[in-house]
């Protein structure tokens, strides 16, 4: 019998006031803390075994089914595979114009020389244009924009019944679209959710609620996180103007840039997993059934595989990067989300020659990780 894991309170004010800061602290204190939601793994090691072995750590942490996340293997492969068609550099290539596009007409719409919110005036407008487009749900993106703040609002207040009520709301949008698919037939056209209906699985097509539950893990899930995202890089080329120099003169270096830009501040914080079977993680005692966090956060940041968390070395970081996660659940969506990223930053960096820090940016909290506010000034 291990020693009971240390406890600790990840919701506390101290903790969401800078849970990036939190968990480097976290980490250097135990590798492994316990709280009533569960046990976190801050350690890169311990993140990686446990996402490596889904024998032992389960998906399935709650009774409600999210295709693919909350499958475990053989379930899982068969619904996976039907997921990744969706990402080849084939369709990335095929998307590149439109999105380019799209990133023009957000950046061209900012006001120049005038603080401006990088989430909120590029992250979210770029982030619902970008996947309306790819979806095939034009026409919806002030909706989706205004079910992004309610959910937000939702999660800040706690309040449980709120939060399935924005639920609720976010599966009657997307059942609207299979319904309207369903009744053109044919005719509907041809874009990702449409093909999504045809899409058979052991001779049968999927029932509505698993491709609903797709397109929810599409949309409900990464809109946020890639406002996030982008709030992340805007932040980090504000803040570092050699970088933001170095990128201006070879853009060719943003991709990998974007990447350990991420691994410096990810703000996609944990992902869930019920553990099977006793088993023991840096020393400490897992009762089958424990629920564990794996925070992407603070293994990105750990001292032991990167050195200097904030040393900015994107080619030397790369084979370690956790930032989209590792094992069969790493994140399919990690083509377009990349693809979005750098076509994002290079039409605001090439419709600038600077971007400055305009103000105090805002940490975004639980259960998002990054910033709520970044204010820069455009030159
Ligand atoms: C910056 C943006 C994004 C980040 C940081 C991110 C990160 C991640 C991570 C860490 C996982 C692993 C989850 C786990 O192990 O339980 C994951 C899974 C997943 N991501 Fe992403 N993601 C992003 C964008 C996207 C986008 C744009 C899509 C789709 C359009 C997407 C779809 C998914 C899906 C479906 C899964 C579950 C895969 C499975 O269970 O097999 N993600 N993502």
């Amino acid at each position: 019998m291990s020693a009971p894991i240390p406890p600790w309170d990840p919701l506390s004010d101290p903790v969401l006031a800078d849970q990036r800061a939190a968990y480097d602290r976290m980490r250097a204190a135990c590798p492994v803390a316990a709280s009533p939601r569960g046990v976190t793994l801050f350690r890169h090691a311990d993140v990686v075994a446990a996402a490596a072995d889904p024998t032992t750590y389960s998906s399935r942490v709650s009774a409600h089914r999210a295709v693919p996340n909350s499958l475990d293997p053989p379930e899982h492969t068969a619904l996976r595979a039907v997921v990744d068609r969706f990402f080849t550099p084939e369709r990335m290539a095929a998307l590149e114009p439109r999105l380019r596009a799209i990133a023009g007409e957000v950046v061209s719409a900012l006001p120049r020389g005038a603080a401006v919110d990088a989430v909120t005036r590029i992250g979210y407008p770029f982030a619902v244009r970008a996947q309306a487009d790819w979806l095939g749900w034009q026409g919806i993106e002030d909706r989706l924009l205004a079910w992004m703040a309610d959910n937000h609002a939702a999660t800040r207040s706690a309040d449980r019944a709120r939060t399935a009520a924005v639920a609720a709301a976010f599966d009657d949008l997307v059942l609207a679209q299979v319904r309207r698919r369903r009744v053109a037939g044919r005719t509907a056209g041809d874009d990702p959710t449409s093909e999504l209906l045809a899409v058979e699985v052991g001779g049968r097509t999927l029932p509505d609620a698993d491709i609903v539950s797709i397109l929810r893990n599409w949309t409900a899930g990464d809109l946020g996180s890639m406002a996030a995202a982008l709030g992340v890089v805007v932040h980090f080329l504000a803040t570092h103007p050699q970088v933001q120099a170095d990128l201006r003169a070879r853009p060719a270096g943003l991709r990998a840039a974007i990447d350990e830009m991420l691994r410096i501040d990810d703000p996609f914080l944990v992902n869930r997993r019920v553990t099977t079977v006793a088993t023991r993680v840096a020393g400490f005692d897992l009762a089958p059934g424990t629920r564990v966090y794996l925070n992407w956060t603070s293994a990105n940041r750990d001292e032991a595989v990167f050195g200097d968390p904030d040393a900015y070395r994107p080619e030397a970081n790369a084979p370690h990067n956790l930032v989209y996660g590792h094992g069969i659940h790493a994140c399919p969506g990690r083509p377009l989300a990349t693809l979005e990223l750098v076509v994002a930053t290079e039409a605001l960096l090439g419709a600038t020659s600077g971007i400055e820090a305009a103000d105090t940016p805002v940490r975004e909290s639980y259960p998002l990780g990054g910033w709520r506010h970044v204010p820069v000034r455009l030159r």
